[in-house]
């Protein structure tokens, strides 16, 4: 596996896999990998020919007060294991390859009302960030398919709308959320939790469990639903932000009859910000 920091060498290796009619997939990370990111790596490399994956921890997604500085960084480590799953080429930028003219004066993508609710209320150019990154990154990799885990499942329908409203040629792919034993969503701030809280953690996966068996049965009382999730996380310690049920395919508010749903939330334990979410059919 090669390793790339420049815009030229990334565009020059995969020129040459596109000139010999190879078919490209692409997984953007922000780094220290976990068994989460490496199920989308292999569900790239079963769909394309070569396989970039790119480690960035993009600045433009990280808000006043937040993890930016201390986001782990451990390439390394993450070069070593995706040399082991057969990735072709790690692209590891530096900040002035990636925004050449800084934070203020970057050109951004922005998804109105998808970007602004949830997460994106509460984490407010979150998802500027995030689409202006990946748009930036699919213009760069030019792939004909790009792997995103089902875990940010906010971001997954965004990249794809964003794909959409911008006709980018890139075929968007979900990955299911790879989970520890006990429920709780691999993710890598899972290691700012101390050990008590990595106990309480799984209260999480639980109460999005729990708020989607009641949903299969057919309730619609979707607000009192929300809300005494949103009391059960407080009363198991956590601090949380949202709990919503929500249509699966665009996020909008369900109708009573909505057939497929997704419950999300986020939650703060200790300094931890944690999300989840699951898919709910009825
Ligand atoms: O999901 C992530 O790790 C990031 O949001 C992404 C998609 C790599 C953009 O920085």
């Amino acid at each position: 596996m090669e390793t790339v920091a420049g815009i030229e060498a990334l565009r020059g290796r995969v020129a040459a896999w596109r000139a010999g009619g190879e078919r490209i997939g692409f997984v953007p990370t922000m780094g220290n990998l976990h068994a989460g990111h490496l199920s989308l790596v292999d569900r790239a490399r079963a769909r394309a020919d070569r396989v970039v994956v790119s480690v960035f921890v993009n600045p433009l997604q990280f808000g006043p007060g937040e993890d930016y500085e201390t986001y782990p960084r451990t390439l390394e480590q993450d070069r070593a294991v995706l040399a082991e799953h057969r990735v072709d080429l790690l692209f590891a930028p530096p900040v002035e390859a990636m925004f050449p003219r800084g934070r203020e004066e970057t050109t951004f993508v922005e998804v109105p009302g998808l970007g602004a609710q949830l997460c994106g209320a509460f984490r407010p150019g979150f998802f500027r960030g995030v689409a202006t990154v990946v748009a930036r990154l699919f213009n760069l990799v030019q792939p004909d398919l790009a792997v995103f885990g089902e875990k940010d499942y906010q971001q997954l329908v965004l990249v794809r709308r964003m794909v959409q409203d911008l006709a980018f040629p890139v075929e968007i792919l979900g990955a299911p959320t790879v989970r520890e034993p006990d429920g709780l969503a691999m993710s890598s701030r899972n290691a700012y939790l101390t050990p008590e809280e990595r106990r309480q953690a799984p209260l999480l996966y639980r109460t999005l469990c729990d708020l989607a068996r009641e949903l299969e049965t057919g309730r619609s009382d979707y607000a009192s639903l929300e809300r005494a999730a949103m009391s059960r996380l407080e009363a198991g310690g956590f601090r949380p932000e949202y709990v919503a049920i929500r249509r699966a395919e665009d996020l909008a508010a369900p109708g009573p009859e909505t057939g497929s749903l997704r419950v999300l939330a986020a939650a703060w334990l200790g300094r931890a910000r944690l999300i989840d979410n699951l898919p709910v059919e009825r």
